[in-house]
């Protein structure tokens, strides 16, 4: 009980300093909190925003990129209009949406992405094992749509899940930037399993060959096996075990 009153009571915190501060979201905070220790976004930068509604971090993302930096946001519901950001309303995975996003970059100006920010959640159905694998596939979508669009010595970051993949969505996505950490800002403390994995300096040169969806699935069904071989399946591996297959069944 004392436990959920500290939750709920720092939760109504950020809350309140948001909104004091103009910020339609507490999330405003985790991305102000994850700027100042990583400075991922920089003055003049071209952001994209992934999962944008309401458009907390969009905010935060157009004063940290400035007057002549440029804001593109995403996300399955309309927003209000933010000064400064184009917020479009559409699915991330879905061709059709990727073609609009890209268009805006590639083709009306040619300007790379300097920082890719992403804080897509799926809609939690409550069944953890279920909301935890949506969620890291969905990521896993997100690094294979921006990874060619982001520029080299740009940054990336997203909200994972804590739990089972995430250790191999981390090997698989490392090669392609400096640094890849996670990190759990003070807004986001306590609230729940929610992580942000904070990627740095992106060096195209260096991606290993195939699809992050692809390579995170392999190294899953590498760990599961080399488990099972040498020591009795953990709960976790079996459970994303039962994942993978319920997921290659759908398919
Ligand atoms: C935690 S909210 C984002 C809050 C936002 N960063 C802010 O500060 O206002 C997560 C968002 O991800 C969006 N989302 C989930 N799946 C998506 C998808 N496939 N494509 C685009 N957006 C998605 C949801 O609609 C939801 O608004």
């Amino acid at each position: 009980m004392t436990k959920r009153w500290v939750q709920d009571h720092r939760r109504d915190s950020w809350r309140r300093q948001a909104k004091e501060e103009g910020y339609r979201a507490r999330s405003a905070w985790k991305l102000k909190q994850i700027q100042d220790r990583f400075e991922v976004i920089r003055k003049h930068d071209v952001v994209l925003d992934v999962g944008c509604h309401p458009g907390g971090w969009a905010q935060v993302a157009v004063e940290c990129s400035g007057e002549r930096g440029e804001v593109v946001g995403i996300d399955l519901m309309p927003c209000q209009p933010v000064e400064g950001a184009l917020l479009l309303v559409g699915d991330i995975t879905d061709s059709g949406t990727q073609a609009r996003v890209r268009r805006e970059f590639d083709e009306d100006n040619k300007r790379p992405i300097n920082a890719v920010v992403s804080d897509i959640s799926p809609d939690i159905t409550g069944n953890w094992d279920i909301d935890q694998a949506v969620s890291i596939d969905l990521v896993a979508k997100v690094f294979d749509f921006s990874l060619p669009l982001l520029a080299a010595g740009g940054s990336f970051v997203t909200k994972i899940f804590q739990g089972v993949g995430v250790d191999e969505l981390i090997q698989v996505v490392k090669p392609h930037f400096t640094k890849v950490r996670r990190f759990s800002p003070d807004a986001s403390r306590n609230s729940s399993s929610e992580v942000y994995l904070i990627c740095l300096n992106h060096r195209p040169w260096k991606a290993p060959k195939g699809r992050i969806l692809a390579r995170w699935e392999e190294a899953v069904t590498e760990r599961i096996a080399s488990q099972t071989e040498v020591a009795p399946e953990t709960e976790s591996v079996k459970k994303m075990g039962r994942i993978l297959r319920r997921k290659q069944e759908e398919e």
